[in-house]
């Protein structure tokens, strides 16, 4: 088994690394409103989608990716309350009735399709730092920064 394969399986804690323009996971391995597919990023390679993170120093960042409606969006794995990650348990993101992203720290709430906040302690306007991704032929890539 190759280690792309290795980090497609369903409960593998191991989160890779993936680079702009790389493979993130196979469109398969998330499901609607089920278990996301948490991986990293380096900010230099998304500097210009990080809004507000100061990438005057290169960190390495937890993201992760869900699917909502048929679409995948993928986050920086960081509360806009305070930076912390989300999941309640490793990859569940969503609430109970699964049409929200939840924190699990305060449980400040956001809309799964843009990141908007939309209740809980979470800043008013504020909202998830989404990471640019395609899909395409089954597979889910990381867009390179603009
Ligand atoms: S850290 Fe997420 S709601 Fe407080």
């Amino acid at each position: 088994m190759s280690s792309s394969e290795q980090t497609n399986t369903p409960n593998d804690d191991f989160e890779p690394l993936i680079q702009a323009g790389h493979r993130i996971c196979s469109s398969d391995r998330i499901q609607d409103q089920e278990e996301g597919f948490r991986f990293m990023v380096r900010t230099s390679e998304i500097a210009s989608m990080v809004g507000s993170i100061d990438h005057r120093v290169d960190e390495t960042l937890p993201a992760f990716v869900i699917r909502f409606d048929g679409q995948a969006h993928a986050y920086l794995n960081r509360c806009a309350h305070v930076a912390m990650e989300l999941d309640w348990q490793p990859g569940q993101f969503f609430t109970n009735d699964k049409t929200a992203i939840i924190c699990a720290s305060h449980d400040a709430q956001y809309l799964p399709d843009t990141g908007e906040c939309i209740s809980g302690p979470c800043p008013h306007g504020s909202r998830l730092i989404k990471l640019k991704i395609e899909e395409k032929s089954g597979e889910i890539f990381l867009c390179q920064a603009n």
